[in-house]
């Protein structure tokens, strides 16, 4: 793994995966919105960027070419189908045996066994209908890609998001299965975490066709039922 290229480098998600990435010593390629390059100032020549749409197929075509991995943001933004956009250019785009990892939240489920506390459940009904009121995210799209993204038979890991919040990294998360299983019960991990678990699954076969749901190591079900997690030493 040498060259790897992140999909919505600009936001908070993306700006942590490339300070990760090229402290393992990736060569970086990004993509993001023309409007969001001066976010990216701070990386100067460090990163290779391609300015453009996240679902823009020529552009994540030259952005992945010669990428051994990927990392996707899947963000559900606007009413056009921007995240099954993004996740069919860059399923399409890269090299076959890249590692594809996408990010989402835990509201995505892949087999239907997931058991969500009421308030996510209230949380994803109520704000999915009022944003999409607003036309200004379409849950059931990040859903659609999503769903995509599981039928396919490219090496993908698609990462489930609990709560997050900012603050310096209690290292790499644990992770399990099923929302619902104690070790998640905590429901948060900073999101520099975040980032660190998608590029560490760019290498970490275990986690190649799973949607792991994330927790961070230093929560309270963490350390109470870590012996079940999917755990990968600290
Ligand atoms: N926020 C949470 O609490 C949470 C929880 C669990 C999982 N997640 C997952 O984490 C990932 C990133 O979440 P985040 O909250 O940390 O956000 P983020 O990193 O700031 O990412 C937002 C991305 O969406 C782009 N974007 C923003 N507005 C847009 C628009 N109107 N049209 C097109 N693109 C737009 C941003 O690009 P620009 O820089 O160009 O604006 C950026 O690439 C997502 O996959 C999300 O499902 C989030």
């Amino acid at each position: 793994m040498k060259r790897i290229c992140i999909i919505g480098i600009s936001g908070k998600l993306g700006q942590y995966m490339a300070e990760h990435a090229l402290s393992l010593g990736y060569e970086v390629n990004g993509v993001c919105r023309p409007e969001s390059v001066h976010k990216l100032a701070r990386f100067g020549d460090r990163i290779t960027l391609f300015p453009g749409r996240t679902d823009s197929r020529p552009t994540i075509a030259r952005a992945v070419q010669g990428c051994d991995g990927v990392l996707t943001v899947l963000a559900p933004w606007g009413v056009d189908n921007y995240a099954s956009g993004t996740a069919s250019a860059v399923l399409d785009s890269a090299a076959p045996d890249a590692r594809l990892i996408f990010s989402c939240g835990w509201h995505i489920t892949r087999d239907g066994k997931d058991r969500y506390p009421f308030k996510l459940k209230a949380l994803v009904v109520v704000f999915g209908a009022l944003a999409r009121l607003f036309r200004a995210v379409d849950i059931k799209d990040q859903i659609r890609a999503t769903d995509m993204i599981f039928a396919s038979d490219r090496l993908w890991t698609v990462v489930r998001g609990s709560d997050l919040e900012e603050g310096e990294s209690e290292g790499l998360p644990v992770w399990s299965r099923h929302v619902g299983d104690p070790v998640l019960v905590s429901n948060l991990t900073r999101r520099t975490d975040f980032a660190l678990f998608m590029v560490h699954a760019l290498t970490d076969d275990r986690l190649i066709h799973e949607a792991p749901a994330i927790v961070s190591r230093a929560s309270a079900s963490a350390k109470r039922h870590s012996a079940q997690a999917g755990s990968v030493p600290a």
